[in-house]
């Protein structure tokens, strides 16, 4: 890795206060302006919104739910120029629905038989936007009809590739032989690549899919046990219950149909016994070419995928990307490519048949973190060690059921369970991997079952009552062995745990103060590497998704200038469960305090602050807010952002939205 040798810089802004205003708030001399929001029009011909529920075509505007999401540059004819600050494609993620602001008076017959027309309109909310905006005379706006435009919905024909393409586990009604399906679903955090492209990752996917209770009769004990692991128990509801549908035209049917995987629940459309292995992958997208077929990258594992964040793309060496697996208690993986990074793949214009090269064979590996302060890549490869038919808990078949079924690969290998692992991201200067942690509860993380890796167990008196866990959440850091991403072995520490800045020092551990106490940290990114920001001493930007802290400030932004690992050291925390009972846990914490990190942004009422890039030359910045009011109804909103930030807006319903931060100079942002 490339150590730069720079002289310390400042944060170039005052830290803001806690506030449950609602409007987003930043320094003062920022400025924030609203560039893209939920139901947005996109395509041409395509309506302006109403936002009173009786918009119709989400598939040709701004779903919901902003998540993930990066900028591709384009230059003033229009093609692919990475260095472009002016104009680009934003492509982000559209990860949920809140559903009581799209339909009229909410939704109707929830749980019971859905409306065709509202199950449509739910469906077509999630997925993936790609938008070209273009910045003129200082202002950032969308371009409504743009060739470039594209809505990839839970609809949209995907291809099935690497090592489970074509298996009996991913064979449905609708691809009998196993190499397509339709769509992408809960798409949270994001990944991009080298050579142009965009990846999506399926995070809880398992929650739209219904299972009747007694399917379990149907199925053999070993999809049984694959299907518990991933949440898929007999009995599940399926959110937004789209399989009650009853389709007008017999030809739609199997978009609806294709969400109960009940095996007796086979229609005329088939039997969707198989469509959960559909989804749980990461999927790239070629933004540069509305045409093409997003393709599912199964050698990087099923999973409920936070992100898939790359380490830097070094010629001669082998792409690596970084993944969470968001729930309770799950781990922390790796894909290492086969193929080592060759230049001039980097300008090629085929980029999904790029991505077939580096990203469809190479090993996957799951994180154990050592009490030691070092750690270990374990390989998920069929054949070794327990990944075996002789593997009691689960019989292994191929590498294939391997991947469909990483959980249950990372469960036999001795991976280390963590505090919900979200986002990862990686020091551009020395390669250092961060990981956000965001919280545990007390079932999973209970007084005596802390490690080193995951050392807290207390009450935040702050949240509701018996908030015991980890209820703020912590952000751990890794150096790869001999500084390369393709290492085996690693060393951590914690660079921060979160709490608020009046807790008990044995649990604000790194000293946090009013500037930058936070809980929950979810979105974390690194400051372009092309941008002044990324080359001296990189920002780290933390993004929160709370509900222990909410009762003192809406979901926030930090900026940080990150020391290393293994600046602070060794020590012990002492940990306090209900009724007074106490136990100890060795760790190692990243330096605190002297922590140099401070609040910049504040969100809207009940809304989470999650996806961030800038352009090249870091002087504006992107970043989504996913939905303000999310406690409200249709009847009476709860937050009437974004029509808010700019005054007057009573009884407007919410929208998820991305904005624009500047610096009123044109400087670089926090700089
Ligand atoms: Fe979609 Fe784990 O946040
Ligand atoms: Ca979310
Ligand atoms: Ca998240
Ligand atoms: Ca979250």
């Amino acid at each position: 890795a490339t150590v730069l040798t720079v002289s310390p810089a400042q944060l170039g802004f005052p830290a803001i206060a806690k506030n449950r205003d609602d409007v987003v708030t930043v320094p003062e001399g920022y400025k924030v302006t609203v560039l893209y929001r939920m139901g947005d029009p996109i395509l041409a011909g395509v309506a302006a919104f109403a936002n009173n529920g009786t918009d119709t075509n989400f598939a040709g505007r701004a779903g919901d739910h902003h998540d993930g999401m990066a900028y591709f540059g384009l230059n003033a004819g229009g093609t692919r120029d990475d260095l472009s600050s002016v104009r680009g494609l934003l492509v982000m993620n559209h990860e949920n629905i809140t559903d009581q602001y799209l339909h009229t008076s909410g939704p109707t017959s929830a749980g019971g038989v859905r409306p065709e027309a509202e199950a449509i309109k739910e469906i077509e909310a999630h997925g993936v936007s790609v938008v070209e905006v273009v910045q003129t005379g200082g202002a950032w706006t969308y371009v409504q009809g743009s060739a470039f435009n594209r809505r990839v919905t839970p609809n949209t024909p995907t291809t099935l590739r690497g090592p489970v393409r074509g298996d009996a586990l991913v064979k449905t009604a609708y691809s009998t032989d196993g190499t397509a399906g339709r769509g992408t679903v809960n798409n949270c955090a994001n990944g991009y690549s080298a050579w142009g492209t965009y990846l999506t990752c399926e995070e809880n996917w398992a929650g739209y899919f219904r299972r009747a209770a007694g399917d379990n009769a149907a199925r053999t004990a070993k999809e049984v046990t694959a299907l518990g692991r991933y949440g898929l128990s007999a009995g599940a509801g399926g959110a937004g219950n789209w399989a009650s549908v009853t389709a007008a035209n017999a030809a739609d049917q199997s978009l609806f149909s294709k969400w109960n995987l009940t095996v007796t629940a086979a229609d005329a459309t088939g039997d969707y016994r198989n469509e959960a292995n559909q989804y749980g992958w990461v999927v790239e997208i070629d933004p540069y070419n509305p045409a093409a077929t997003p393709r599912k990258r199964t050698a990087l594992g099923r999973m409920g995928h936070e992100g898939a964040w790359p380490a830097p793309f070094v010629a001669g060496r082998k792409p690596v990307f970084y993944m969470g697996d968001d729930s309770r208690g799950e781990y922390f993986y790796k894909f290492v490519s086969a193929t080592a990074w060759s230049e001039a793949d980097a300008t090629a214009t085929d980029r999904l048949a790029i991505g077939d090269k580096y990203l469809d064979n190479g090993t996957l590996y799951v994180a154990r973190f050592d009490a030691t302060g070092q750690g270990v890549w374990l390989p998920l490869t069929f054949g070794t060690g327990p990944l075996t038919a002789a593997n009691a808990a689960y019989a292994f078949a191929s590498q294939a059921d391997v991947l469909v079924n990483a959980r249950l690969a990372a469960d036999a290998l001795g991976a280390t369970k963590m505090d919900r692992p979200e986002w990862a991201a990686v020091n551009p200067a020395n390669g250092e991997v961060y990981l956000t942690l965001t919280n545990n509860n007390a079932s999973l993380r209970p007084l005596n079952g802390t490690n080193a890796a995951n050392p807290r167990h207390y009450n935040d008196p702050k949240g509701a009552a018996n908030q015991f866990g980890n209820p703020n959440g912590h952000i751990i850091r890794l150096h790869e062995a001999g500084d390369t991403p393709e290492a085996t072995s690693f060393q951590w520490d914690i660079y921060a745990f979160g709490a608020g800045s009046d807790l008990d020092a044995a649990i604000n551990v790194s000293g946090l103060t009013a500037d930058n106490d936070f809980s929950s940290p979810d979105g974390l990114w690194f400051s372009r590497a092309s941008s002044p920001a990324g080359k001296v001493n990189p920002l780290l930007w933390i993004q929160t998704d709370d509900g222990a802290f909410t009762d003192v400030t809406n979901n926030q932004m930090l900026a940080a200038m990150p020391g290393k690992v293994g600046d602070g050291g060794a020590k012990t925390i002492t940990n306090t469960g209900a009724g007074g009972a106490t136990a100890t846990q060795a760790t190692f914490v990243g330096k605190a305090p002297g922590l140099q990190l401070r609040r910049f942004l504040v969100g809207p009422k009940e809304c989470e602050i999650t996806g961030i890039d800038s352009t090249p030359d870091g002087r504006t910045l992107f970043v989504n807010i996913q939905h303000p009011g999310e406690a409200g109804t249709a009847a009476a909103p709860s937050s009437n952002w974004p029509a808010s930030q700019s005054g007057a807006a009573a009884g407007s319903r919410p929208r998820s939205a991305t904005i624009v931060v500047t610096k009123n100079d044109g400087g670089v942002v926090a700089l």
